[in-house]
């Protein structure tokens, strides 16, 4: 088998030891005779890949003892429904705010507006979302129950490089192309969420940090398994939840300390990204989408000065094992996704073949 570099933005590259591991424990998990995704979620075998769950997120992430970390059904997306479902009670009004730094934004807010006033705070659409716009937390309502922003845009590749300071107001935020890629002060958050297929694990599962005091202010209409409180009263067990992705990412997150923890992936992913950046930077060929100062270290996005050439960069890129270089459909182009698990040898092999793609079409 020919291994590729998986440059797809999710569900992604997971780092090849955690493959292993899984592969070769799947049939005989611990010497039980059974996988581990045959055994019950109440047995006392997986409890132990919670609690180690657990154990790793707090370490790795600096997660305060005042947060609760839930393991929620349905992924990223769902959580653009459970988070007004459990937030806007905190407000008379029912009103929040979003901040639209792409489309997976502008879909929290339209799903927010199903169960109250969710208004736009502030949008870069009218640039293509190629930055963070400009915001003034003081422009928030009063009744405002949550600010939520997206701290990582995977489509535009575009991130927060500091966050907005709101004060009482909870602020929000969807990490899920980011979690545990840079370190970031929890404290900061009243709830952070991200689906697990990009840094943490396989797809259909999202890990979300939440405040205890913003536990217990469910709308009566929110149906149980999208309840935080009822995540935090069962240790996400309130049914049988997805035990193979929560021990997917317990193997992920042994991997993440085995590699020296989250600030040590932060340099290595900030070399990752400028290894492509310096690419770009560097000729007239290549076009960044992002504005410089917004950049991202995940996502790497860009277009062809001759956008006829991007079907033949993408398909002599797989043909050089560079696989998943297409951006997404609402943006075109081109996209690196680059999470932790892409070794630098992925990135400085892309980089080779862009500058020898644009020496021959340029
Ligand atoms: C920032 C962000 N939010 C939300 C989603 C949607 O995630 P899911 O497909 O798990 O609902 C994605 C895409 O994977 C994403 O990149």
């Amino acid at each position: 088998m020919t291994q590729v570099y998986n440059f797809g933005a999710g569900p992604a590259m997971l780092p090849a030891e955690v493959m292993k591991k899984a592969q070769a424990e799947f049939l005989d998990y611990q010497g039980m005779g059974a996988g581990v995704i045959e055994i019950s979620h109440r047995s006392a075998e997986f409890d132990a890949v919670l609690n180690r769950c657990d154990e790793l997120l707090k370490e790795l992430a600096g997660i305060p003892d005042n947060y609760k970390i839930l393991y929620v059904h349905g992924g990223a997306q769902m959580q653009f429904s459970a988070v007004p479902l459990n937030l806007l009670g905190l407000s008379p009004t029912r009103s929040a705010s979003y901040i639209e730094t792409g489309t997976w934004g502008v879909k929290a807010r339209k799903e927010a507006a199903r169960y109250g006033n969710a208004t736009t705070a502030a949008s870069s659409a009218d640039t293509g979302f190629d930055r963070i716009p400009e915001f003034d937390v003081a422009s928030l309502p009063k009744d405002t129950a949550y600010l939520h922003i997206t701290s990582n845009n995977t489509l535009y590749g575009t991130r927060w490089h500091s966050f907005p300071q709101t004060g009482s107001i909870p602020l929000v935020a969807d990490m899920t192309s980011e979690f545990l890629s840079r370190k970031i002060d929890i404290s900061q958050f009243g709830i952070i969420f991200a689906g697990l297929q990009k840094n943490l694990g396989p797809a259909g599962l999202a890990l979300v940090i939440v405040r205890e005091d913003l536990l217990g202010h469910a709308l009566e209409e929110t149906p149980s398994l999208l309840d935080y409180s009822v995540y935090a009263g069962s240790h996400s067990l309130a049914n049988t939840n997805n035990t193979f992705a929560i021990y997917m990412m317990g193997l992920v997150l042994e991997w993440v300390k085995e590699q020296g923890g989250v600030a040590k992936l932060e340099a290595q992913n900030e070399a990752k990204a400028k290894t492509l950046y310096d690419v770009i930077d560097a000729s007239n060929f290549y076009i960044g989408v992002a504005d410089p100062a917004h950049r991202s270290i995940m996502n790497v996005t860009f277009n062809l000065a001759k956008p006829e050439l991007l079907d033949v960069f993408v398909d002599q890129a797989l043909q050089e094992g560079l696989y998943a270089l297409k951006g997404h459909r609402d943006v075109g182009g081109a996209r690196a996704s680059i999470y932790n698990a892409m070794p630098m040898a992925g990135c400085e092999a892309l980089a080779s073949f862009m500058r020898k793609f644009e020496s021959e079409n340029a």
